[in-house]
């Protein structure tokens, strides 16, 4: 129920539109109207414009009375309406509906995670996993055609050095993991300081494989085999999911017309050997085509990959969920797709995000300070278990349980704050019971289950009983269920469905401890249920969109 639009209309002046209404201030009815804007108009005082607009105003069922103080006319709505709207619509979902409507036949590609063959998965990529899986979710659950891409790294000279390495002193016996790999590399980076003859071995290595040699191709195969084994296995337990793999390689047969087209276009230049596109005028520093060498660049794959996403998937946006490390290179990407024409240069968004830092230290590969998000996942879902037996040691399917909390509290720490600010993992932290965490919303709703358990659950229920203060307060935020999930699409900020679903869990908590939910009042009980239950419900379904399983007990 818009409760704006109800207002408007019922005052049914030509003047006042739902923009208009404002939520009133605490003690003051629901919504008010400020009149103060009228008064040059209508040649009156606020206060007796906001008489005037009382007294003409349409019986509605939805406003219960309304009251005039200084400049304002406040609304109380009816709280009985209210509460049956509010509730009908968790469960027939025709708001829901309405929007999907709407968003029918758009499409969002997201670019997530993007991680770099050969190179750990770190804490440090879990915020752009998080953040781009969960738009992916609240995307397609608003009705869009969402395209979730890997944009993998793995291309460039690095994979010489590694087939390198790998030819000299790699185990070919046994199965090769990602930590021989980072070992490998680390190794020939060592020993190349010294030994020159090695490094020229890995150039030579890497045009093997550009110029498709079978066997360096075959290795560089096993490299990226490898990776994608052991990240695929962190995106299952995460509930990540792909429906691109395409990345820097993809595009090395793609980005010759490119190049072509910017010269053509005049918009390059060559400085040093180089082939760049200026980009003073818009204060910014040049931005690299081809490297004197010929070689290509991140910015040219970037270019050639979001022509491609245009000609492919027809977007109508085009989402990079990046750290806000790479925003310059952004801004020259999109810069350079606009100079060249392309309109919907305006539907790409850097959706960035700031740093993670653990237990306190900063996150630095090149420090050898590595993270590995594994690592993290499993010790998170071992303490869970440790609380769990602590807290509820005959729970059935504890080590379940223990999963969807640990793997929950991990998702709640990338995506409870909002993305512009950095944020540090602290394990007593993620895991608290009672503060905004995923433990704390899924133990809400794993009590409202236990509540609804217990009793027996009628479909007809009287919302008259749901008028008291603290039942009124979880209605209303049940009411602002839908608006959080798109405003969290609009903002490319899942950090909106968190904040929301702990102020529910809050208010419901608060109805929770002010009365007995399960009463020999039968009618009473019947009407206390149906708000449990729906609290449940957009609980579960709130956190699904976060990434987060919500088990029924705990
Ligand atoms: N692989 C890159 C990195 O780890 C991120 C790629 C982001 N996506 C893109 N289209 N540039 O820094």
């Amino acid at each position: 129920m818009d409760y704006r639009k109800i207002i408007s209309e019922a005052i049914g002046d030509p003047l006042v539109t739902p923009a208009d209404i404002t939520t009133a201030a605490e003690g003051h009815g629901d919504y008010a109207l400020p009149c103060f804007k009228y008064a040059r108009e209508l040649r009156k005082s606020p206060q007796a414009i906001a008489s005037d607009f009382a007294a003409r105003l349409g019986k509605h069922p939805a406003i219960e009375r309304t009251e005039v103080a200084g400049g304002y006319l406040n609304f109380y709505l009816d709280r009985r309406t209210r509460a049956e709207e509010a509730l009908k619509d968790v469960r027939e979902r025709a708001v829901l509906a309405g929007i999907r409507g709407r968003n029918a036949g758009k499409t969002v590609c997201l670019d997530y995670s993007s991680i770099n063959i050969a190179k750990p998965f770190h804490i440090g990529h879990l915020m752009s996993t998080a953040i781009g899986g969960s738009l992916y979710r609240i995307y397609k659950h608003l009705g869009w055609n969402a395209v979730g891409i890997n944009h993998l790294g793995d291309w460039g000279t690095q994979f010489g050095k590694l087939l390198a390495a790998y030819d000299l002193w790699g185990d070919k016996t046994k199965k090769l993991t990602l930590n021989d790999m980072l070992e490998l590399y680390v190794r020939f980076t060592d020993e190349s300081e010294k030994d020159p003859a090695l490094a020229e071995r890995g150039r030579h290595e890497f045009l093997r494989i550009e110029r498709g040699e079978p066997d360096a191709v075959a290795t560089y195969e096993l490299f990226k085999r490898t990776t994608l084994e052991e990240v695929d296995k962190v995106y299952a337990r995460l509930g990540i999911v792909f429906d691109s793999y395409n990345g820097e390689a993809f595009y090395n047969d793609k980005m010759a017309p490119i190049v072509e087209e910017l010269k053509a276009k005049g918009l390059t230049e060559v400085s040093d050997g180089a082939l760049i596109v200026r980009l003073d005028d818009y204060g910014m520093p040049p931005c690299l085509i081809t490297r004197s060498d010929g070689a290509s660049l991140y910015a040219t794959r970037d270019l050639a990959a979001a022509d491609y996403r245009a000609r492919t998937y027809h977007f109508n946006k085009c989402l990079y969920v990046v750290a806000t490390q790479q925003n310059l290179h952004f801004r020259q990407l999109f810069k350079v797709l606009e100079l060249m024409g392309r309109e919907w240069a305006k539907d790409l968004v850097h959706v960035q995000f700031g740093m993670v830092s653990y237990e306190g230290k900063p996150l630095s590969t090149r420090h050898g300070h590595v993270v590995f998000l594994a690592d993290v996942i499993e010790n998170t879902v071992a303490k869970a278990r440790e609380i769990i037996e602590e807290k509820n040691p005959d729970l059935p399917d504890k080590a379940e349980v223990a999963e969807s909390v640990g793997v929950g509290a991990v998702m709640f720490f990338a995506l409870g704050t909002q993305r512009v600010k950095d944020v540090d993992f602290n394990y007593d932290r993620v895991l608290s019971f009672d503060g905004e965490t995923a433990p704390y919303l899924q133990y809400t709703h794993a009590r409202c289950r236990s509540v609804l358990a217990k009793a027996e659950e009628g479909g007809e229920y009287d919302p008259a009983l749901l008028t008291d203060d603290e039942s009124y307060a979880v209605v209303k935020m049940l009411e602002g269920y839908n608006d959080a999930v798109t405003d969290a699409a609009e903002k490319y900020e899942p950090s909106i469905v968190a904040r929301y679903l702990i102020d529910l869990a809050q208010a419901f908590n608060r109805f929770y401890i002010a009365g007995r939910i399960i009463t020999e009042d039968k009618a009473l009980t019947a009407a206390r249920l149906a708000l449990t239950r729906s609290v449940a419900d957009v609980l579960k379904e709130g956190l699904s969109l976060l990434l987060i399983k919500a088990p029924d007990r705990m």
